[in-house]
């Protein structure tokens, strides 16, 4: 084992900063990190103990404990639901003889929930011992438990298991034709930096990863920064449940995206960048390492051939799984070693970023964009979309419809026009932008995906007729209270609460003031979380309470009942005391008695 580490101290130079990815290893060489191992790695990269063992506490993929030999984990999204996970769950567990949560006695196998894996257009799927399994049925169940009861090493797997579709069905502007490689930074330098900032800036670019700030600001802003050294991070963490797209961008126009970064990197003064890569894309990280050398043979990468002088390389860091992590101060704290905590803001990372210095954090879709715009020209994609939201987006498209998959939109196109295109039929409504978007009924679907209507950083997720609204509420509320780093009190409470407080109303055991209560807890956990996890996480409840409020109605105990009550009034009353200027004390009250 001491040899296993000092070699892997080696490759990483001894740097503390890389602390998630050596730990990462250590866990898929040994299924856990030892106390014998902790102390080796404090001695040898000089850190505490206590802060090693609060990294491995905080990502769901490290352990203190062993895990199985096979190691399952079965993704959790409420498409997953939706496609029939929670059965083959249970067979799954019957079949090897494992308890859900645990780890079997011989150490063969552990079995456990995991959050969205990014694969809802092809589940149910699975993680084994980190890599992906889409499309799970009866059969392919079968299949894996007789491998792993003849103890077949999962390399030696049938490969087909681990095939994963893009399905782009709906191209556009985007993802029609690649550039050529080379051809962004060719036209970047050919033209000037500056006119290509201007470019960016005349295309309205957006940031595709939920936020939508201004692109060519953002470079700007860091460009301007009094400091010699600055970075370039490409946010590949797409933890949002229903959101793939950065996963087939990844996959099949990979060095679009790297010359993205590269043009940014150009323009702002950067000779380092980073892909965050969420660790359940694992499957991804070879043959973008083999994209990485392709660019670095050919001169795009490292010492650069379109332009003498200019340098910039780029190094890929696995994520070990924490939905937080996609929040970019917290990616930022991860890239470092730490645990994902976000930061304060201000700073923001482009005046205080990646190791205290100016740093641009863009997501995967905003530096593809940022290529295509460089060699285009900014009018082309300007050209396209409304007039606050500019060019194309791409969605992640899932759930009940014919053809789910990558689809590619001007922003302004209607809702009704996306579900003609996929082929949805008696559609209950869609949850447009994950989790922390919101539940749309069918009279809004000639709303439009934009930013000045439907944001969406990709996730669309479609629900028909037959399905029970709540149980979609009840899966984003768990993921919330699962996924809340626990640094603040409104948060790291609230979720909790809010999950204890809906099960208690959908198990049939609430009443009508448990109904006010909930969206109290909605009000207070909105207003004083410290982050963007915190303040959307009541989101599900509060827009599926106010077009749906009849649906929780029909869950209060019978008793519960008041003649004449009224839903209505009685969550007035419950905004009105949400906004009370004693909020926090109360919560804290709230905490102390829960
Ligand atoms: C809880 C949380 C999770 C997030 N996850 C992601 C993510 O997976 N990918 C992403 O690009 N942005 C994510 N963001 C937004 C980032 O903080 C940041 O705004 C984005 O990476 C900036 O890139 P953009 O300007 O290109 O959108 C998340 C934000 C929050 C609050
Ligand atoms: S709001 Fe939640 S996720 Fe964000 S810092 Fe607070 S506890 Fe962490």
């Amino acid at each position: 084992m001491k040899q296993f580490i000092n070699d892997l101290l080696q490759i990483n130079d001894y740097q503390a900063v890389r602390l998630l990815s050596i730990l990462r290893e250590i866990q898929a060489e040994f299924r856990f990190i030892s106390k014998e191992t902790i102390e080796i790695l404090a001695e040898e990269l000089n850190i505490e103990r206590t802060q090693i063992i609060s990294v491995v506490e905080f990502y769901s993929f490290l352990h203190l404990q062993p895990r199985g030999q096979y190691d399952i984990l079965l993704s959790d999204s409420i498409t997953d639901h939706m496609q029939g996970k929670p059965l083959l769950m249970d067979y799954l567990s019957e079949q090897l003889n494992v308890v859900i949560g645990a780890t079997r006695k011989d150490g063969l196998v552990s079995l456990d929930n995991t959050a969205c894996t990014g694969m809802c257009d092809q589940g149910p799927a699975a993680l084994i011992n980190g890599l992906a399994i889409p499309r799970l049925d009866k059969k392919r169940i079968d299949q894996i438990v007789d491998l792993i009861k003849q103890q077949t090493p999962v390399c030696d797997w049938p490969e087909h298991f681990f095939k994963v579709a893009d399905n782009i069905l709906k191209p556009g502007l985007l993802l029609n034709t690649q550039i050529q490689q080379g051809e962004a930074l060719k036209s970047t330098f050919t033209r000037g930096l500056k006119p290509t900032l201007e470019e960016i800036d005349l295309s309205g670019l957006r940031g595709r990863g939920g936020a939508g700030f201004s692109t060519a600001m953002k470079w700007k802003f860091c460009s301007e920064e009094n400091e010699s050294v600055r970075y370039v991070i490409c946010n590949a963490d797409e933890g949002e449940p229903g959101t793939f797209k950065d996963r087939v961008l990844l996959n099949s126009y990979a060095h679009q995206v790297f010359e993205g970064m590269t043009v940014c990197a150009a323009i702002i003064g950067s000779k380092q960048g980073f892909l965050y890569l969420r660790g359940e894309y694992l499957h991804l990280y070879h043959p973008l390492q083999q994209v990485l050398r392709e660019l670095r043979k050919i001169g795009l990468l490292g010492k650069n051939s379109v332009q003498q002088g200019f340098e910039f390389d780029i190094e890929i860091r696995l994520g070990a799984g924490a939905y937080i992590c996609g929040e970019e101060s917290a990616l930022i704290e991860s890239l470092e070693g730490k645990p994902g905590i976000p930061r304060n803001r201000p700073p923001y990372p482009v005046t205080q970023g990646y190791l205290n210095k100016p740093t641009v954090v863009n997501n995967v879709e905003t530096f593809l964009a940022a290529a295509k715009i460089a060699v285009i020209g900014g009018q082309q994609f300007a050209d396209l979309g409304t007039k606050k939201s500019k060019g194309n987006k791409i969605l992640s498209i899932s759930g009940d419809c014919e053809k789910p998959g990558i689809y590619e939109y001007p922003f302004g196109t209607p809702v009704s026009q996306i579900l003609t295109d996929c082929g949805a039929e008696d559609v209950l409504g869609v949850q447009v932008g994950g989790p922390s978007g919101s539940f749309i009924s069918t009279q809004e679907f000639d709303r439009t995906l934009s930013f000045e209507d439907l944001s969406t950083g990709g996730s669309f997720i479609i629900f028909n007729k037959s399905r029970d609204i709540l149980d979609l509420v009840k899966n984003f509320t768990h993921f919330f209270a699962d996924e809340s780093c626990g640094f603040c009190t409104p948060c790291r409470v609230g979720t909790s609460l809010l999950k204890k407080q809906l099960d208690k109303i959908l198990d049939g055991y609430g009443s009508a003031g448990d109904v006010v209560a909930l969206e109290e807890i909605c009000q207070l956990l909105k207003k004083y979380s410290h982050c963007g996890l915190g303040q959307t996480a009541a989101n599900p409840i509060l827009t599926t309470l106010e077009r749906f409020p009849e649906v929780y109605q029909s869950r209060l105990k019978e008793i519960s009942y008041e003649p004449g009550f009224d839903l209505d009034a009685s969550l007035e009353t419950a905004r009105r005391l949400a906004n009370r200027d004693d909020d926090a004390a109360h919560l804290s009250q709230v905490e102390e008695g829960s």
